[in-house]
């Protein structure tokens, strides 16, 4: 039996073209700065995104968790929506390690903060008040199953904090699946935000990496703080060449696990027993609710060699680079078999316990 792996896209192997260019990737010492590859992986990351430089680290976690030591003051508040990554799946690097409080900000289900919600965050110059300095962002939105914020409401969030000369760190772990679904440049999706991290290692396919992308100077202080965080790389170069294959021919691709994650949408919402609206998709996240319990479909999914997690108070299957069409289609057999079978037991102790009852 095929083994479907939808956990996540960071179940993704590298492509043979990275394997290819590891072996061959010219290499140096990169906490000295000489490691070709890393140099030109970063030059193409700010080229992409628009950004004056750009810096590799060793993931998402670690480009949010450095570009607020870099942007903040231990004791300063950033604004978060409720749902973020780097509130909800961080293990509370920024206030453990950035001595950061963060102030939470509802994320709309289309992983949006109101602009308004975001202007009543911010703190006014009384003694008694922690400086807001950052406002972070999420785009595509994790756990709002996979959700775009498109230029226009980035924009509308900018006009509120920039005044007020707060910056907007963008965690763009994904941020090329809301470019490719958008079909728009990444460097425009991200103009507005001052600096953003991306990652390699999720739909991109590489093995490990992220790139932070801001100003020169930013960057430089976040190259001090990567150091600081145990993640100046040497010969980094090795990394990095994957990066490079990815920025080159895996991002237009995307577009193939968007449209199957939206034929998985709309085949488990014609499954009895399964909650969806395929509408809500846009991307490459598809996150549904079922009848009874969650747990035991994530485990009777499993034994029937589709691998899920869960996502707030649903289930998540993300497509990616190995995932084919005929794995959703067949996760989609198997998925329904499960709900099939979660019905009949469902109805099965109904009856005992209405008999037991009588
Ligand atoms: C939105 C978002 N940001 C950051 C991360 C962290 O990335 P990493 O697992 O590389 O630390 C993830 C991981 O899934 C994510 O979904």
């Amino acid at each position: 039996m095929r083994v479907i792996d939808l956990r996540s896209d960071t179940v993704t192997l590298p492509t043979p073209e990275m394997r290819k260019a590891m072996y061959e990737a010219e290499l140096g010492d990169d906490v000295f700065g000489e490691d070709p590859t890393v140099n030109r992986l970063q030059e193409m990351a700010a080229e992409v995104t628009g950004k004056e430089a750009a810096l590799l680290v060793s993931s998402g976690t670690q480009g949010n968790l450095v570009s607020i030591l870099a942007r903040c003051h231990r004791g300063d508040e950033i604004i978060v929506g409720s749902d973020a990554h780097i509130f909800l799946g961080e293990v509370g690097g920024a206030a453990a390690l950035a001595g950061v409080q963060l102030r939470l900000v509802s994320n709309d289900e289309h992983g949006m903060m109101a602009p308004q919600a975001v202007r009543e965050a911010i703190r006014g110059p009384n003694i008694h008040n922690p400086p807001t300095t950052l406002l972070c962002i999420e785009n595509t939105h994790n756990r709002c199953s996979g959700a775009v914020v498109t230029p226009d409401q980035i924009a509308s969030l900018a006009a509120v904090v920039h005044p007020q000369g707060i910056s907007i760190h963008l965690d763009g772990a994904r941020v090329f699946n809301a470019a490719v679904y958008l079909e728009l440049p990444v460097k425009e999706l991200v103009k507005d935000v001052d600096d953003l991290s991306f990652c390699l290692s999720k739909g991109l396919a590489c093995p490990v990496g992220s790139l932070i992308c801001g100003t020169k100077e930013f960057v430089e202080r976040a190259r001090k703080w990567r150091k600081v965080v145990g993640g100046g790389m040497r010969q980094a170069g090795i990394i990095a060449a994957c990066g490079v294959v990815a920025l080159q021919t895996m991002v237009q691709r995307l577009a193939e696990d968007h449209e199957n994650a939206h034929v998985l949408a709309e085949g488990l919402a014609h499954v009895p027993g399964v909650h969806i609206n395929p509408r809500r998709v846009q991307t490459n996240i598809v996150i549904f609710t079922v009848d009874g319990s969650r747990e035991e479909f994530v485990a009777r999914l499993a034994e029937g060699g589709v691998k899920v997690t869960t996502s707030g108070d649903g289930i998540r299957m993300v497509t990616h680079y190995g995932i084919m069409r005929q794995d959703v289609e067949e996760a989609l057999v198997r998925a329904a078999k499960v709900a099939r079978g979660q019905a009949s037991a469902g109805s099965i102790a109904s009856l005992s316990h209405g008999k037991g009852r009588a």
